[in-house]
C-alpha cells in the first residue's frame, strides 16, 4: 500500500473525481477525509469507502468560505491527527460567452476554484509545517487551463491560475519539504461534463450528448475519460515515488494536449 500512515483531505470528494481519488487513496492506506458542501453526502461517500475497508470520515464545508478553513483543519486534526496530503478537486464549471458572463458567475467559478483553493492551501500548509513531516498538495486543474476556448474564458482562466499558483505554492513551501503539484483532466464522464453538455447544446443548438460525442471523437486515445482514470497521477504523486517532484502539472487527458 503506498500511502499506509498519511491522512489525505480531499475536497469535493461526494462524487465524480474527487469520490474515486478518495477511495483509490483508502485502499493505498490512507485514512481520507471526504469534504464537501453537504454533511449527509459526505458521511455517506465516507461509509461507502469504509464498507469497502477503508477507513474515513465525511467533513461538511463549502471551499469558498474561507472563514470555515480553520474549522476544517481543525476537525482534520480532531479525526485523523493532522493532515499529510490534500488533494483540492473542488470545483465548478460554467461555459457562457463572454458578452452574458455576469459578476455572479464570475465569482461562483472564481470563488471555488482559485480563492477557496489558495486559502485552504494556506490553512493546510500551516497545519502541515507545524506538523513538520513534510506534505504533498495536488491540484485539479483542467485541459482549460492550458489553452483559450471558445465559451469557456472564466472556468479555463481560473484553470490557468490554478497552474501558476500550483508553481508559486511549490516554490514557497520546498522548504518545509511539501511539494506542490496539480493534474490537468481532459474530458472525464462526470454530473461536472453533463452540465457542459447541456450549457453547450443551448449555446450552439444541438441535441443533448452532440457535444460530449463530438469531444470524445477529438481524444487521441479514442474515449472520453473516467474518473478512475485520474486516480493513478493522483496516487503517484502522493507517494514516495515523486519525492523529487514539485511545480508540475500532469496532463491527464487521453492526448487531448499536449506538453
Ligand atoms: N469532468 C471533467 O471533464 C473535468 C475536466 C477537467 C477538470 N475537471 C476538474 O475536476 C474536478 C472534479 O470535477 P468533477 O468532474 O468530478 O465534477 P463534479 O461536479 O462531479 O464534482 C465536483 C465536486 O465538487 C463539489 N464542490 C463544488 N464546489 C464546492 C465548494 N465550494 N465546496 C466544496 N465542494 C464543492 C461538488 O459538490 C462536487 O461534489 C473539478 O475541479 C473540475 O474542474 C473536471
Amino acid at each position: 500500500m503506498r500511502l499506509a500512515g498519511k491522512v489525505a483531505m480531499i475536497t469535493g470528494a461526494t462524487r465524480g473525481i474527487g469520490l474515486s481519488i478518495a477511495r483509490r487513496y483508502a485502499g493505498e492506506g490512507a485514512v481520507v477525509l471526504v469534504v464537501g458542501r453537504d454533511q449527509e453526502r459526505c458521511d455517506a461517500a465516507a461509509a461507502s469507502i469504509r464498507a469497502a475497508g477503508g477507513v474515513a470520515y465525511g467533513i461538511a464545508a463549502d471551499v469558498s468560505h474561507i472563514a470555515g478553513h480553520k474549522a476544517l483543519v481543525k476537525a482534520a486534526v480532531a479525526w485523523a491527527g493532522g493532515v499529510d496530503i490534500l488533494v483540492n478537486n473542488a470545483g465548478v464549471v460554467d461555459i457562457e460567452p463572454l458578452d452574458r458572463i455576469t459578476e455572479r458567475s464570475w465569482d461562483s467559478v472564481w470563488n471555488t476554484n482559485v480563492k477557496g483553493l489558495v486559502f485552504l492551501m494556506q490553512a493546510v500548509a500551516r497545519q502541515m509545517i507545524s506538523q513538520g513531516r513534510g506534505g504533498r498538495i495536488i491540484n485539479i486543474a483542467s485541459e482549460s487551463g492550458r489553452r483559450g476556448e471558445k465559451f469557456c474564458l472564466s472556468y479555463g482562466a481560473s484553470k490557468a491560475a490554478l497552474i501558476h499558483i500550483t508553481q508559486s505554492a511549490a516554490y514557497e513551501l520546498a522548504e518545509h519539504g511539501i511539494t506542490v503539484n496539480g493534474i490537468a483532466p481532459g474530458v472525464v464522464d462526470t454530473e461536472m461534463w453533463d452540465k457542459v453538455d447541456r450549457q453547450l447544446a443551448g449555446l450552439y443548438g444541438r441535441a443533448p450528448g452532440e457535444s460530449r460525442r463530438m469531444a470524445e471523437a477529438a481524444v487521441p486515445l479514442g474515449r472520453f475519460g473516467r474518473p478512475q482514470d485520474i486516480d493513478g497521477a493522483a496516487v503517484f504523486l502522493a507517494s514516495a515515488d515523486a519525492d523529487y517532484i514539485t511545480a508540475q502539472t500532469l496532463n491527464v487527458d487521453g492526448g487531448n494536449v499536449p506538453s
